[in-house]
């Protein structure tokens, strides 16, 4: 569905755009020094080059147990920071449970994509979440992917030589972003990883 943005509505996405890119660039330096890597290898590899920002529009669902707003996956990109309303419905899978995320004013959800599990060799990992439907709507949320899947880049990525030895060799094979998102739209959100499709 194509929406037409006020001017005003406009203004505010390119600034809060701009801010996601700023935040994202100083979670990249933190992720990089968690890895033991200098703070900038993260953007230096271009983790912070593409930003795709989604907005989401679930309607309020008279009968939600029939169906779901978005169903599992992780997500396709290095990092995805999400802004949510004070609806609620997002849950992510741990130890095969679904946990509720609840929303708390003023904060942002940092999700841990399939990109950065793949370049980290598994040190960080990708983790499923849905999102439920609600008899109570709409929900908006905004979902800022890092990802370079639209750009034309021709880097590849592969799990980076620093974390590996010989006790810890490389998990994945590489592969462009672009590749690897196109592999991630052809197979759909069915539930299943995208990222096995790159395990050596
Ligand atoms: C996504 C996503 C969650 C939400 O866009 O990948 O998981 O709360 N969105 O809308
Ligand atoms: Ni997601």
């Amino acid at each position: 569905m194509k929406i037409n943005l006020t001017l005003d509505q406009r203004e505010i996405l390119v600034e809060y755009s701009k801010q996601v890119m700023k935040l994202g660039k100083l979670l990249f330096e933190l992720l990089s020094e968690a890895l033991g890597l200098n703070p900038s290898h993260l953007n230096d590899i271009d983790c912070s080059e593409g930003l795709l920002v989604l907005g989401h529009y679930y309607p309020a669902c008279p009968q939600p147990e029939l169906t779901i707003g978005v169903s599992k996956h992780a997500d396709n990109s290095f990092i995805t920071v999400l802004l949510q309303d004070n609806i609620g419905g997002l849950q992510v899978l741990h130890q095969n449970n679904w946990i509720d995320v609840p929303p708390m004013p003023g904060a942002l959800v940092v999700n841990i994509g399939d990109l950065l599990q793949l370049i980290s060799n598994d040190r960080f990992k990708s983790f499923e979440h849905r999102v439920l439907a609600n008899r109570r709507g709409p929900r908006v949320s905004i979902a800022s992917f890092f990802s370079t899947g639209l750009l034309p880049l021709p880097r590849l990525y592969g799990p980076i030589m620093e974390l590996l030895s010989e006790n810890n060799p490389p998990k994945y094979r590489e592969t462009t972003v672009r590749d690897y998102v196109a592999y991630f739209h052809k197979k759909g959100l069915d539930g299943t990883s995208a990222l096995s499709h790159f395990k050596v």
